[in-house]
Protein backbone atom coordinates (compact mmCIF):
# COMPACT_ATOMS: atom_id res chain seq x y z
CA UNK A 1 0.00 0.00 0.00
CA UNK A 2 2.71 2.22 0.46
CA UNK A 3 5.82 1.70 -1.38
CA UNK A 4 8.67 3.76 0.36
CA UNK A 5 11.96 4.42 -2.60
CA UNK A 6 15.34 6.12 -1.37
CA UNK A 7 13.59 8.73 0.97
CA UNK A 8 15.83 10.76 2.69
CA UNK A 9 15.25 13.40 5.42
CA UNK A 10 17.80 16.58 5.61
CA UNK A 11 17.15 18.85 8.53
CA UNK A 12 19.21 22.08 8.51
CA UNK A 13 20.37 22.32 4.72
CA UNK A 14 22.25 25.52 5.53
CA UNK A 15 24.46 23.96 8.29
CA UNK A 16 28.24 22.78 7.02
CA UNK A 17 27.10 19.24 8.29
CA UNK A 18 23.94 17.84 6.60
CA UNK A 19 21.85 16.31 9.88
CA UNK A 20 20.16 13.46 8.16
CA UNK A 21 17.37 12.42 9.91
CA UNK A 22 16.46 9.84 7.89
CA UNK A 23 19.62 8.52 4.97
CA UNK A 24 18.43 5.90 1.69
CA UNK A 25 15.14 4.56 3.21
CA UNK A 26 13.59 1.82 1.19
CA UNK A 27 10.18 0.16 2.58
CA UNK A 28 7.07 -1.40 1.91
CA UNK A 29 4.29 -1.40 3.93
CA UNK A 30 0.85 -3.92 4.16
CA UNK A 31 -2.72 -2.72 2.94
CA UNK A 32 -3.30 -3.73 6.76
CA UNK A 33 -2.23 -4.83 10.28
CA UNK A 34 -0.76 -3.25 13.42
CA UNK A 35 3.07 -1.89 12.26
CA UNK A 36 5.29 -0.81 14.79
CA UNK A 37 8.31 1.49 14.16
CA UNK A 38 10.85 1.28 16.87
CA UNK A 39 13.73 2.84 18.06
CA UNK A 40 15.47 5.78 20.35
CA UNK A 41 15.07 9.03 20.68
CA UNK A 42 16.29 10.89 17.57
CA UNK A 43 16.78 8.03 15.16
CA UNK A 44 13.81 9.39 12.59
CA UNK A 45 10.48 7.42 13.87
CA UNK A 46 8.67 10.46 13.96
CA UNK A 47 10.47 12.06 10.31
CA UNK A 48 9.35 8.83 8.87
CA UNK A 49 5.62 8.66 10.27
CA UNK A 50 5.24 12.46 9.04
CA UNK A 51 6.79 11.82 5.13
CA UNK A 52 4.46 8.98 4.83
CA UNK A 53 1.58 10.82 6.31
CA UNK A 54 2.21 13.83 3.96
CA UNK A 55 3.23 16.32 6.87
CA UNK A 56 6.59 16.48 5.73
CA UNK A 57 8.00 16.18 2.72
CA UNK A 58 11.61 13.74 1.99
CA UNK A 59 14.36 16.05 0.60
CA UNK A 60 14.90 13.19 -1.41
CA UNK A 61 13.00 10.33 -2.99
CA UNK A 62 9.92 8.41 -3.62
CA UNK A 63 6.63 7.42 -1.44
CA UNK A 64 3.99 6.10 -3.56
CA UNK A 65 0.59 5.37 -1.61
CA UNK A 66 -1.33 3.02 -3.92
CA UNK A 67 0.22 4.00 -6.62
CA UNK A 68 0.29 7.76 -6.16
CA UNK A 69 3.51 9.68 -5.73
CA UNK A 70 2.29 11.57 -2.67
CA UNK A 71 5.94 14.33 -2.47
CA UNK A 72 4.14 15.39 -5.99
CA UNK A 73 0.48 16.11 -4.26
CA UNK A 74 -0.50 19.56 -4.61
CA UNK A 75 -1.36 21.14 -0.56
CA UNK A 76 -4.44 20.92 -1.19
CA UNK A 77 -4.48 17.37 -1.93
CA UNK A 78 -1.93 16.48 0.39
CA UNK A 79 -4.65 17.54 2.71
CA UNK A 80 -8.13 15.98 1.35
CA UNK A 81 -5.41 12.69 1.55
CA UNK A 82 -5.27 13.18 5.18
CA UNK A 83 -8.98 14.06 6.04
CA UNK A 84 -9.97 11.50 4.00
CA UNK A 85 -7.92 8.46 4.48
CA UNK A 86 -5.54 9.11 7.25
CA UNK A 87 -6.29 9.59 11.05
CA UNK A 88 -3.52 10.89 13.43
CA UNK A 89 -2.95 10.14 16.99
CA UNK A 90 -0.10 11.58 18.87
CA UNK A 91 1.34 11.66 22.65
CA UNK A 92 -0.48 14.79 23.36
CA UNK A 93 -4.19 14.21 23.16
CA UNK A 94 -4.81 18.11 21.48
CA UNK A 95 -8.40 18.29 22.26
CA UNK A 96 -10.15 21.57 22.13
CA UNK A 97 -10.15 23.01 25.92
CA UNK A 98 -13.70 24.44 25.69
CA UNK A 99 -15.52 21.46 23.72
CA UNK A 100 -17.31 18.07 25.20
CA UNK A 101 -15.39 15.07 24.84
CA UNK A 102 -18.16 14.28 22.04
CA UNK A 103 -17.84 17.50 19.88
CA UNK A 104 -14.11 16.85 20.09
CA UNK A 105 -14.51 13.96 18.41
CA UNK A 106 -17.68 15.00 15.79
CA UNK A 107 -15.46 17.92 14.86
CA UNK A 108 -12.92 16.07 12.64
CA UNK A 109 -16.12 14.38 10.25
CA UNK A 110 -15.98 15.14 6.98
CA UNK A 111 -18.76 17.78 6.12
CA UNK A 112 -22.41 16.41 5.65
CA UNK A 113 -21.96 13.26 7.38
CA UNK A 114 -25.82 12.24 8.57
CA UNK A 115 -23.92 9.44 10.72
CA UNK A 116 -20.99 11.07 12.34
CA UNK A 117 -22.53 11.44 15.64
CA UNK A 118 -23.92 7.84 15.63
CA UNK A 119 -20.16 6.55 14.68
CA UNK A 120 -18.37 9.44 17.55
CA UNK A 121 -21.11 7.49 19.85
CA UNK A 122 -20.14 4.21 19.19
CA UNK A 123 -16.31 4.94 18.77
CA UNK A 124 -16.36 6.42 22.20
CA UNK A 125 -18.47 3.75 23.48
CA UNK A 126 -16.26 1.06 22.37
CA UNK A 127 -13.17 2.88 23.70
CA UNK A 128 -14.64 2.76 27.30
CA UNK A 129 -15.93 6.27 27.95
CA UNK A 130 -19.53 6.03 29.04
CA UNK A 131 -22.46 8.90 28.08
CA UNK A 132 -22.04 10.60 31.33
CA UNK A 133 -18.52 11.45 29.83
CA UNK A 134 -19.44 12.23 26.51
CA UNK A 135 -20.66 15.81 27.59
CA UNK A 136 -17.77 16.44 29.94
CA UNK A 137 -14.78 18.94 28.75
CA UNK A 138 -11.34 17.78 28.88
CA UNK A 139 -10.65 19.13 31.67
CA UNK A 140 -12.83 17.18 33.32
CA UNK A 141 -11.63 13.81 32.22
CA UNK A 142 -8.60 11.67 32.94
CA UNK A 143 -5.51 11.51 30.78
CA UNK A 144 -6.40 8.14 29.66
CA UNK A 145 -9.75 9.58 29.06
CA UNK A 146 -8.84 12.63 26.79
CA UNK A 147 -6.39 10.16 25.11
CA UNK A 148 -9.51 7.46 24.08
CA UNK A 149 -11.11 10.53 22.67
CA UNK A 150 -8.98 11.59 20.92
CA UNK A 151 -8.67 8.19 19.04
CA UNK A 152 -12.17 8.20 18.78
CA UNK A 153 -11.81 11.34 16.85
CA UNK A 154 -8.76 9.82 14.80
CA UNK A 155 -11.59 7.23 13.60
CA UNK A 156 -14.36 9.30 13.17
CA UNK A 157 -13.80 8.97 9.12
CA UNK A 158 -13.23 4.99 9.42
CA UNK A 159 -9.58 5.80 8.01
CA UNK A 160 -7.77 3.49 5.51
CA UNK A 161 -4.00 4.58 7.75
CA UNK A 162 -4.19 5.19 11.63
CA UNK A 163 -0.63 6.97 12.45
CA UNK A 164 0.08 6.86 16.03
CA UNK A 165 2.84 8.90 17.39
CA UNK A 166 3.87 7.76 20.51
CA UNK A 167 -0.07 6.91 21.41
CA UNK A 168 0.62 5.46 24.97
CA UNK A 169 3.74 7.30 26.00
CA UNK A 170 1.25 9.61 28.48
CA UNK A 171 -0.67 7.29 29.83
CA UNK A 172 -0.09 4.05 32.76
CA UNK A 173 0.00 0.43 31.78
CA UNK A 174 -3.53 -0.29 31.62
CA UNK A 175 -4.69 2.69 29.70
CA UNK A 176 -1.84 1.91 27.41
CA UNK A 177 -2.69 -1.58 27.11
CA UNK A 178 -6.28 -0.87 26.47
CA UNK A 179 -5.19 1.88 23.60
CA UNK A 180 -3.40 -0.78 21.92
CA UNK A 181 -6.64 -3.29 21.91
CA UNK A 182 -8.05 -0.97 20.52
CA UNK A 183 -5.51 -0.37 17.85
CA UNK A 184 -5.10 -3.95 17.69
CA UNK A 185 -8.51 -4.51 16.41
CA UNK A 186 -8.46 -1.91 14.00
CA UNK A 187 -5.89 -3.36 12.44
CA UNK A 188 -7.42 -6.17 11.57
CA UNK A 189 -8.94 -4.50 8.37
CA UNK A 190 -7.24 -1.19 8.23
CA UNK A 191 -3.15 -0.76 8.39
CA UNK A 192 -1.99 1.03 12.14
CA UNK A 193 1.44 2.17 12.04
CA UNK A 194 2.79 2.94 15.80
CA UNK A 195 5.62 5.05 16.86
CA UNK A 196 6.81 4.05 19.99
CA UNK A 197 10.38 3.39 21.57
CA UNK A 198 8.58 1.16 24.41
CA UNK A 199 8.80 -2.78 22.79
CA UNK A 200 6.28 -3.71 25.77
CA UNK A 201 3.49 -2.26 23.60
CA UNK A 202 4.27 -3.74 20.31
CA UNK A 203 3.96 -7.11 21.54
CA UNK A 204 0.86 -8.15 19.18
CA UNK A 205 2.09 -6.63 16.07
CA UNK A 206 2.29 -7.99 12.97
CA UNK A 207 5.64 -6.75 12.03
CA UNK A 208 8.49 -4.49 13.73
CA UNK A 209 10.80 -2.08 11.98
CA UNK A 210 13.91 -1.01 13.89
CA UNK A 211 15.39 2.27 13.14
CA UNK A 212 18.75 3.66 14.13
CA UNK A 213 20.26 6.55 13.07
CA UNK A 214 17.93 7.75 10.02
CA UNK A 215 18.04 3.68 8.51
CA UNK A 216 16.18 0.80 9.00
CA UNK A 217 18.32 -1.36 11.11
CA UNK A 218 15.72 -4.55 11.34
CA UNK A 219 12.34 -5.88 9.99
CA UNK A 220 10.80 -8.51 11.57
CA UNK A 221 7.58 -10.22 11.05
CA UNK A 222 5.38 -11.83 13.84
CA UNK A 223 4.60 -15.05 12.83
CA UNK A 224 0.92 -14.84 13.74
N1 LIG B 1 12.09 20.29 12.62
C1 LIG B 1 13.34 19.83 12.82
N2 LIG B 1 14.42 20.61 12.55
C2 LIG B 1 15.67 20.15 12.71
N3 LIG B 1 15.98 18.92 13.15
C3 LIG B 1 14.95 18.10 13.43
C4 LIG B 1 13.58 18.50 13.29
N4 LIG B 1 12.78 17.47 13.64
C5 LIG B 1 13.60 16.46 14.00
N5 LIG B 1 14.89 16.84 13.88
C6 LIG B 1 16.08 15.98 14.14
O1 LIG B 1 15.99 14.83 13.33
C7 LIG B 1 16.36 13.66 14.04
C8 LIG B 1 15.21 12.67 14.04
O2 LIG B 1 14.12 13.24 14.77
P1 LIG B 1 12.74 12.51 15.00
O3 LIG B 1 12.23 12.02 13.69
O4 LIG B 1 11.85 13.42 15.77
O5 LIG B 1 13.18 11.25 15.89
P2 LIG B 1 12.34 10.32 16.88
O6 LIG B 1 10.89 10.51 16.59
O7 LIG B 1 12.85 8.95 16.61
O8 LIG B 1 12.69 10.76 18.27
C9 LIG B 1 16.79 14.12 15.43
O9 LIG B 1 18.18 14.28 15.46
C10 LIG B 1 16.09 15.46 15.57
O10 LIG B 1 16.82 16.31 16.42
MG1 LIG C 1 9.35 11.19 17.79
Amino acid sequence: MFEIKNVSMIYDMDSDEKMYALSNVDLELPERGLVGIIGPSGSGKSTLMYCLSTLKKPTEGSILYKGEELTALTPAKREMLRRQKFGFIFQKHYLVPYMTAFDNCVVSALPGDPEAAERAKSMMSRLGLREKEFKKRPAKLSGGQCQRVAIARAMINGPEVVFADEPTASLDHENAFNVMRVLREYAEEHLVLVVTHDRSILQDADRIIEIWDGRISAIKDAER
